[in-house]
């Protein structure tokens, strides 16, 4: 079989060549674009993105599938460090914020394109208690504890292994978090597989054991860009969120407790609406968040595969859907980005260059008995899915 297939690809492939040599007019020239398109393949590239500090390599993994779409990820933090996709002319550009360079990912930034461990989003004054003990995590968010600590999953470097088929191609990242990692107790064993497809789907699961009973609340923290030019804000982009609920946060981002209707406020995004809108209203939420930087509880049913949010970009036709299994969604525009970091097309981040959609529980789980439960205990098997879903219109 395998080799009736490689011979089926030789065979097509010295039909592009005849084609293109007995090529001499514009329109026989097109015809041969299209029999290379119908043999363009998945294919996975691997090359050094560098060294760390410390002396540790770090590779970068491409996956490409068959419509030119391609993801590259950094085994540094497990980032997606570049994700190319079609605009509506089939232009292939690139729609997430990050670097060109390893060290400038090793250097202070929010966290762009990582994998977030072993908890997305702030844990009130970093602490929480489980079965009667207190642990103690770094504070570095101002009193709080903000997306794994300092020395989160972000700045690991993962294994990694590949994995191919007819229609996808696939990354495979493991990390062994120790024991009291970042003050979390229990040896936990992760893993996460980023997949692209040649629907243009890009997927990643997670899932984790450990030794001891934890916490544990795991996303990516992709900024996404759709119009492929990060000199323009995101401002102008239409996001959906299917949420009849939002949680309002204190003054240091960390959720009340309280669920609150979306119905009549800034937050209702179940009607496709664009960021700018009423970004900037006279709303004590929106000033606290400097922006939108809040969890929506999602719709669909926990534990199910649903969707949840999509982002509409007119002017390239790229439109992004999320599904995800996870009970909420972090959505933030942002805000932060200052125009102090260096893009990877020239110039700097300017304020709302990006947005983030973070599949995830809520934040501050550990601390809110009424939010659905974010512990793991030995034995159990920690599963989340995520889909990024890419098409045009
Ligand atoms: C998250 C948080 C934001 C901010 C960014 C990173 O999405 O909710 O408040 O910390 O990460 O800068």
């Amino acid at each position: 079989m395998k080799l009736f297939k490689k011979s089926l690809y030789i065979a097509a492939a010295m039909v592009v060549s005849f084609v293109s040599i007995q090529c001499k007019d514009g329109k026989k020239k097109e015809a041969s674009t299209e029999v290379a398109k119908s043999v363009a393949k998945v294919t996975i590239t691997k090359e050094s993105f560098g060294t760390t500090e410390d002396n540790i390599p770090v590779d970068n993994y491409t996956l490409k599938n068959s419509n030119g779409m391609e993801v590259s990820v950094i085994t540094y933090g497990g980032i997606i460090q570049s994700l190319k996709v079609p605009n509506k002319d089939q232009v292939i550009e690139d729609v997430v914020l990050g670097f060109n360079s390893l060290a400038q990912y090793e250097k202070p930034n929010p966290y762009f394109g990582a994998l977030i461990g072993r908890f997305g989003n702030r844990i009130a004054k970093g602490k929480f208690s489980l079965d009667g003990k207190e642990y103690t995590l770094a504070t570095n968010d101002g009193e709080n504890h903000l997306h794994g600590g300092p020395e989160g999953f972000h700045r690991k470097v993962w294994s990694a292994t590949e994995n191919q088929t007819e229609h996808s191609a696939s990354l495979v990242l493991t990390y062994l978090s120790k024991d009291m990692e970042e003050g979390y107790p229990g040896n936990l064993q992760v893993e996460v597989t980023y997949m692209l497809t040649d629907k243009n789907d890009l997927a990643v699961t997670y899932s984790a054991t450990t030794d001891k009973k934890t916490v544990l609340n795991l996303t990516q923290h992709s900024y996404f860009n759709l119009s492929g030019d990060f000199s323009k804000t995101i401002l102008d982009h239409d996001v959906t969120i299917d949420a009849d609920k939002y949680l309002p946060v204190d003054a240091t981002l960390i959720p009340t407790g309280e669920l609150r209707d979306v119905t009549g406020t800034p937050f209702d995004f179940r009607e496709a609406k664009q960021v700018g809108k009423e970004i900037n209203s006279d709303n004590e939420q929106l000033k606290r968040g400097l922006g939108y930087d809040h969890c929506w509880v999602l719709n669909g049913k926990e534990g199910e595969i649903a969707f949840a949010a999509s982002a509409y970009d007119k002017a390239s036709g790229r439109m992004l859907e999320v599904y995800t299994n996870e009970p909420a969604i972090q959505f933030y525009t942002g805000n932060f980005l200052d125009g102090t970091l260096p893009s990877k097309q020239g110039g700097n981040y300017e304020h709302r260059t990006g947005f983030c959609l973070e599949t995830q529980h809520y934040p501050d789980s550990p601390n809110q008995k009424d939010f659905p439960s974010v512990v793991l205990e030995p034995g159990q098997n920690y599963k989340s899915s995520t889909v990024f879903k890419f098409s045009v219109k």
